[in-house]
Order: C-alpha cells, then sequence, then structure tokens
C-alpha cells in the first residue's frame, strides 16, 4: 500500500519536474507576437515585414521548383505499373481528408492564404504515408523541402498567421490510420494519390496566390469613400 503511494507520489514529482521544460519552451512560440509593450511601433514592423525579402519572385521560384518535381509523377507512376493501373484513376475516391483545390481560395486575400498554408500544412502529413510506401522517392523529397519554405512566405503575407495550426498529433494520426490498410496495393495507390492530389492544389494555389498579389492594394477601395460621405451630406 505504502509502495503504491510512493509511486503516485513520485508520479507527481516527476509532473512537478517536467512542467517547467514546457513551460520554459512555450514563451519561444509566443515571443513573435507577444509585444504588448511595442504595441506602437507594431505598424514599422507590419511594414518591414512586408517589404523585405520574402519576394514574390522568391515564393514562385519555389513554387516552381517544387511543381517541376510533382509534374514528373505521371511518368514515374506509368514506369511502375507498366500502364497495367490508368494514371487517372487517382482522381477517383480520393478521400475527403485530401485538400483537393485550395478550398476558400475565392473569398478573399486573407481566406486564400490561410487555406493554402492549411491545406500544406495537412499535405505535410500525409506526405509521411508516401514516405513510408516509398522512401527514396526524389518527389516526396523535393516537396518536403519545398513545403516549409512555401508555408512561411505565405504566413508572412497574412495578417492572422496564428490562426493556420498543423494538424495536431491525435488529427495527424487520424489522417494516416485511413490510409494504412493492409492490402499493400490499396496503400500504394493512396501514396500515387497524395501525389497526384498535392501537383493538383499546388497548380491551382500557385495561380489564386498570383491572381490576389497581383491585385492592387486594400487602400485603393477607400478613395471612393469621402465622395460617398460627400453625398450623403449635400441630401441630408
Ligand atoms: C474556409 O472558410 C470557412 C468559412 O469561413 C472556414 O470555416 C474554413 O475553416 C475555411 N477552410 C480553410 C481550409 O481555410
Ligand atoms: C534508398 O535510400 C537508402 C538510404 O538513403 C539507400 O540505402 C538505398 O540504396 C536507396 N534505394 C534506392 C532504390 O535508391
Amino acid at each position: 500500500m505504502s509502495s503504491k503511494l510512493n509511486l503516485r507520489l513520485l508520479a507527481a514529482v516527476m509532473l512537478a519536474a517536467a512542467l517547467p521544460l514546457c513551460v520554459k519552451g512555450a514563451p519561444l512560440e509566443v515571443t513573435p507576437t507577444d509585444l504588448p509593450q511595442g504595441e506602437a511601433s507594431g505598424e514599422e514592423e507590419e511594414d518591414r515585414r512586408i517589404s523585405d525579402p520574402p519576394r514574390d519572385s522568391n515564393i514562385i521560384e519555389i513554387w516552381e521548383r517544387v511543381l517541376k518535381s510533382t509534374e514528373s509523377h505521371q511518368q514515374e507512376f506509368d514506369e511502375e505499373f507498366q500502364g497495367n493501373v490508368k494514371y487517372d484513376l487517382l482522381d477517383k475516391d480520393k478521400p475527403r481528408s485530401f485538400p483537393a483545390k485550395c478550398p476558400n481560395c475565392t473569398l478573399s486575400k486573407e481566406a486564400c492564404l490561410q487555406s493554402l498554408a492549411h491545406g500544406m500544412l495537412v499535405y505535410t502529413v500525409l506526405l509521411k504515408h508516401v514516405d513510408r510506401e516509398y522512401h527514396n522517392s526524389s518527389i516526396v523529397a523535393a516537396v518536403k523541402a519545398g513545403i516549409p519554405q512555401l508555408i512561411t512566405q505565405i504566413k508572412a503575407k497574412m495578417r492572422n498567421a496564428d490562426s493556420v495550426a498543423a494538424p495536431t498529433s491525435s488529427e495527424e494520426q487520424q489522417l494516416l490510420k485511413e490510409l494504412d490498410r493492409p492490402d499493400l496495393f490499396y496503400r500504394k495507390m493512396m501514396a500515387h494519390r497524395i501525389l497526384r492530389s498535392i501537383h493538383i492544389f499546388l497548380v491551382d494555389g500557385k495561380r489564386s496566390y498570383q491572381k490576389w498579389m497581383s491585385k492592387k492594394k486594400p487602400e485603393s477601395f477607400y478613395i471612393s469613400k469621402p465622395k460617398h460621405q460627400e453625398y450623403t451630406k449635400t441630401v441630408a
């Protein structure tokens, strides 16, 4: 009985000892946005963030590098299956968890960026399945190298970058569980479905991204506002 108590005590002590570690790690994540005293300099910070290196040409170059790699997927697929499995099959029976096209990209620039970053984070998880089935895929290597860079640059352009979070570990498990079946052919086809789907997502996403980025700054929208005020004044 006393040994049970000791165990419980030990667990409590260990938990208490582990806690400071967790807390110590937390401020690291919080610091970039946790600048309450510097509220006034916030705008300067924002301006600098927008004009600094993350340039569009850069991000487009990364995007194109990844796409060049995913474009070779059909050829690899046809070589592997020797024409016995049709490539078009990959567009069928796609799990709902695969973000196909950028879901919110027509709504607004912010919604588009959020949706892009979110989709890329989901694919980061799904790629683990591809990795499991095809250890040395050069496509996976290229996508894994490029996607974190794309996410960083997209988040730098978002007003509320914190709103996009990576899937939690239980969400991650859930995503991967539905792909992990005993049937080898099923697993391989799923791996190929992911590569096919990520290619479509990136093609579509790049187009949407460029469309929003080429739009005039939102300030121009407000030019019409004073006119409207004048009008209401004269009417009144
Ligand atoms: C798309 O927009 C809806 C409504 O604003 C939101 O609930 C959803 O989370 C968004 N999806 C993504 C992937 O950003
Ligand atoms: C795959 O990678 C592993 C380790 O990096 C290597 O040992 C193996 O030879 C590679 N296989 C192929 C088919 O390239």
